[in-house]
């Protein structure tokens, strides 16, 4: 058995890629996309038709369009998993719950209007406190939201707290950051800070009993994802897949929710300002956070600009 054949036995495979013929390849039960993974699959001539169609429904407005071409790549995707695929709401709306809740809205309204239920949709949201309370009204209106941008345990602890579907806690961005300040090339899995922070959220979660799924997300090296076998969800990039496929070999189980309940965990409550204080306590977090929140909008602006000139 290979690797990926056995990981599949404690933790569900989604793909993490706009690469639509590579999820038909892979045969993951979800699939999950970004702002910087739809600028890549939007350059290759093979989903000229789904720009196309963007266009054609757009109506001449960009916004438009570009929620298309979003919904146009979810729907293409969801040809090849049985399960869910993940949809980025606007990065520039993270601080702005309102414009969150209506750009989510105006998503899962174009989903449905291409006969895809809302139970196959997650719209992935920016884990700032803006864009949690997004969730939580948006998860009382049944639109159900996978928490990206994860990096502290003060977000994790407000995503569970506001009922989410789903949190992506990242690995592989921790991992870079630690890298880089401690000036390594490597850091060994035992160590590794981003493995760790994922084992932290899970246990948390599964002593205290709350529902949200947990998809480890941003992977750097194989062993990072098989040292997190148990987690609800793992989401991996194709050439990730495609090396756990290529090792033979048993995966030993790391995450389960026996051994979580064993260990000894508070509840932590947070409000704002506490939210906000934990958060910014945590260097990493605060800087992959913001980071990430302006590289998400710096592909999604790159789009736009490529999506006018193949106008
Ligand atoms: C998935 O939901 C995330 O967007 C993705 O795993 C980020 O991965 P990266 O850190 O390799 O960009």
């Amino acid at each position: 058995m290979n690797q990926l054949e056995s990981l599949r036995k404690y933790s569900i495979v989604v793909a993490d890629s706009g690469d639509i013929d590579a999820i038909a390849r892979w045969k993951p039960r979800d699939a999950t996309t970004n702002p910087s993974l739809l600028l890549t699959a939007t350059q290759d001539a093979r989903y000229r038709p789904l720009v196309e169609d963007a266009f054609a429904r757009g109506g001449g407005d960009i916004s438009a369009i570009m929620e298309q071409l979003a919904v146009n790549f979810g729907r293409e995707i969801l040809r090849h998993v049985s399960g869910r695929v993940s949809t980025e709401a606007d990065a520039r709306l993270s601080f702005d719950t309102a414009a969150t809740v209506e750009k989510a809205r105006r998503l899962l309204a174009r989903y449905e209007a291409a006969g895809i239920s809302r139970e196959r949709v997650l719209i992935k949201i920016a884990s700032t406190w803006e864009g949690i309370a997004a969730a939580r009204q948006l998860e009382r209106e049944g639109i159900r939201c996978n928490m990206t941008l994860l990096f502290s345990f003060a977000q994790a602890v407000a995503c569970a707290e506001a009922g989410v579907t789903l949190i992506s806690p990242f690995v592989g961005r921790i991992y870079d950051w630690h890298r880089q300040a401690r000036k390594v090339e490597d850091i060994p899995l035992a160590d590794d800070p981003g493995v760790a922070s994922v084992t932290r959220i899970y246990g948390y979660y599964k002593k205290l009993g709350y529902a949200t799924q947990i998809m480890g997300a941003s992977f750097r090296k194989p062993g990072q994802i098989l040292a997190l076998a148990g987690c609800d969800l793992l989401t991996i990039a194709p050439e990730l897949l495609e090396l756990l496929a290529k090792t033979q070999g048993e995966v030993q189980r790391k995450l389960s929710p026996e051994e979580a309940r064993r260990a000894d965990v508070e509840r932590i409550a947070l409000d704002e300002k506490s939210f906000c204080w934990m958060h910014n306590e945590d260097a990493m977090a605060t800087e992959k956070l913001a980071e990430g929140i302006r590289r998400f909008d710096a592909d999604a602006r790159k789009l736009e600009q490529l999506v006018r000139s193949l106008a």
